[in-house]
């Protein structure tokens, strides 16, 4: 892959996308400061100066179906390398990186946005968007994040990202088990073992946290003994 990095710019998401549109591949877009971030669900994104805000742009030999697993991987590589940080990064299901301040809350270090078009047998372009809260005083980000400064300080941004894509193109290569992927999700997993409340498309789910399924989902008992997959929602840490 080649590196495409900006002092400054609107989305690093908004720009492997037009390189998408290009024609484009294997493109790893990096900028220091984002103007106009975007996170999941149409919200904004806090990037300020100082920050790992990266978009990935793959097109995937797997299909549509598997897609989850990419943004899995991402979650696992960012977990790793706050964790060679010395930072004790755990991933919220299904690919949020906490961390867990001196209070005992824990905080958002990283959330990741994925964008994919294709059809319903191919991928034409993915873009796998982690932000990482790196290099930027606590206080310039929002209440409920935090940051590798706050909790072990600077990090060698370079080597960061490196590690970052290292770990992820080795989870994610085409020979390798979707299996693994999901090993080493559960390996930093925060989510699991715990009673969550997720809001999903078709209602609200609690319960404890039991494990994670292919391509991504979360299996979480009910109170009434039920396990049940969820795939994608909202979750909140509730014990
Ligand atoms: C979320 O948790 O809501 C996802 C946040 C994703 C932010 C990253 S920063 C790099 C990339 N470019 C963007 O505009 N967003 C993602």
């Amino acid at each position: 892959y080649e590196i495409e990095y900006h002092d400054r710019i609107a989305s690093t998401n908004d720009r492997a996308r037009e390189l998408a549109a290009e024609g484009a591949e294997n493109v790893v877009v990096v900028a220091d400061e984002q103007t106009g971030g975007r996170g999941r669900l149409a919200r904004e994104w806090t990037a300020p100066s100082g920050g790992v805000w990266a978009s990935l742009l793959i097109r995937p030999a797997r299909p549509p179906a598997e897609v989850p697993i990419y943004t899995l991987a991402a979650a696992v590589a960012v977990a790793r390398a706050s964790r060679e940080a010395g930072a004790d990064a755990r991933i919220k299901w299904p690919n949020d990186v906490l961390l867990a301040g001196e209070d005992g809350e824990e905080r958002k270090l990283c959330g990741i946005l994925t964008e994919m078009e294709g059809e319903a047998d191919r991928v034409s372009w993915l873009v796998v968007g982690p932000g990482v809260n790196a290099n930027i005083d606590a206080d310039a980000l929002p209440p409920e994040a935090t940051s590798l400064r706050a909790a072990v300080g600077d990090v060698d941004r370079r080597v960061f990202l490196q590690r970052v894509l290292e770990t992820f193109y080795d989870l994610t290569s085409a020979d390798a088990d979707v299996e693994t992927i999901l090993d080493a999700w559960r390996e930093h997993a925060a989510t699991l073992g715990r009673r969550v409340r997720i809001d999903t498309p078709g209602g609200v789910v609690e319960g404890e946290a039991v494990d994670v399924r292919f391509p991504g989902s979360l299996v979480v008992r009910t109170d009434d003994g039920d396990e049940r997959a969820v795939h994608a929602g909202d979750c909140e840490h509730l014990r």
